[in-house]
């Protein structure tokens, strides 16, 4: 049986004034999975990943994106994937988006890569739809790329990759709440007030220009976002506390990791980005919530084969 390993990092998607248009690549979380080619036509899916993935091809991210890819060469080729292991469903680390990338990303490397990487992005997005109820690349464009990306537009389909500052280190707080990406997406405002548009534009090409700079102080005040953390935050308890204890904890800055309930922060050392972790659990810890907390550097590479 012909098979590729492949390693798909975590990803963080929004980096708060970029909501649905930017993501990055996280260093040190990521999943393992072995895509096969297999006689028949079959989509196989095997879960070693002790998550209970759901294993109908129909609505696992990895089998809906590797059948988009299939239809797009017009081949009936099977595949086996194993889950070998994965990034916690629901952690706010593109889980998710994670099966679906590596997925497409392997089945390409086995079938002569016919495809680009920006390419592969696309039917990535289309597995990612089926978790997330809307079609968004701010996960699956910088797993597939590395580093951070900003998502131009959907059609055409533009994403650039963005530079990421080497000293520049990320802390992901997961605390072991529930929120559906679908219902925190339905929450958000429809419209929003030109002032309020004014002030998320300039904050989101700021935070461009200052990861292309690596300006710690512009990426920090570019961050605040109008749009959905004025919402989501709600659904975190003691979101402002999170907020202020990792900002004395010497963070650059923080929002939430996607549509929640995990939170980001960064930080220009790695003992800051500690401590931030640290300063931030134990704020859901002093209320009984679980959390788990990750530290690394962006992941400048992407999926990549092991
Ligand atoms: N940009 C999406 C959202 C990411 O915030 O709803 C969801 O993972």
């Amino acid at each position: 049986m012909k098979s590729v390993n492949v390693y798909i990092p975590g990803t963080v998607s929004n980096v708060g004034s970029g909501f649905d248009v930017m993501g990055f690549a996280m260093g040190g979380v990521g999943e393992k999975m072995r895509v096969s080619l297999i006689d028949g036509n079959e989509i196989r899916l095997v879960d070693e990943s002790g998550y209970n993935l759901p294993m109908v091809a129909a609505s696992n991210t990895g089998a809906v994106a590797l059948q988009s890819f299939r239809k797009a060469l017009n081949i009936t080729q099977g595949f086996e994937i194993v889950f070998e292991t994965k990034i916690k469903p629901g952690s706010g680390l593109g889980s998710s988006a994670s099966s679906a990338v590596g997925a497409v990303f392997g089945a390409n490397e086995l079938m002569g890569s016919p495809f680009t990487r920006k390419e592969l992005i696309y039917f990535a997005m289309d597995g990612e739809e089926v978790a997330s109820g809307s079609r968004h690349a701010d996960n699956v464009a910088p797993a597939m790329l590395g580093s951070f990306v900003l998502i131009r537009s959907l059609n055409p389909f533009d994403v650039v990759q963005i530079p990421a500052p080497e000293s520049l280190f990320c802390t992901v707080v997961h605390p072991q709440i529930e929120v559906k990406t679908s219902e925190a997406r339905s929450l958000l405002p429809k419209q929003i007030p030109l002032k309020d548009a004014i002030q998320q534009w300039g904050n989101t090409a700021a935070l461009i220009a200052g990861l292309y700079q690596s300006d710690f102080g512009l990426i920090g005040r570019s961050m605040t976002d109008l749009v959905a953390v004025p919402v989501r935050c709600r659904f975190i308890p003691n979101y402002e506390l999170a907020v202020e204890r990792a900002m004395a904890a010497g963070a650059i800055g923080f929002s939430i990791s996607g549509s929640g309930p995990s939170m980001f922060a960064f930080s220009d050392s790695l003992e800051t980005a500690q401590k931030v972790a640290d300063a931030v659990a134990e704020v859901f810890t002093a209320q009984g919530i679980e959390r788990q907390s990750y530290v690394g550097r962006i992941d400048p590479t992407g999926v990549k084969l092991q």
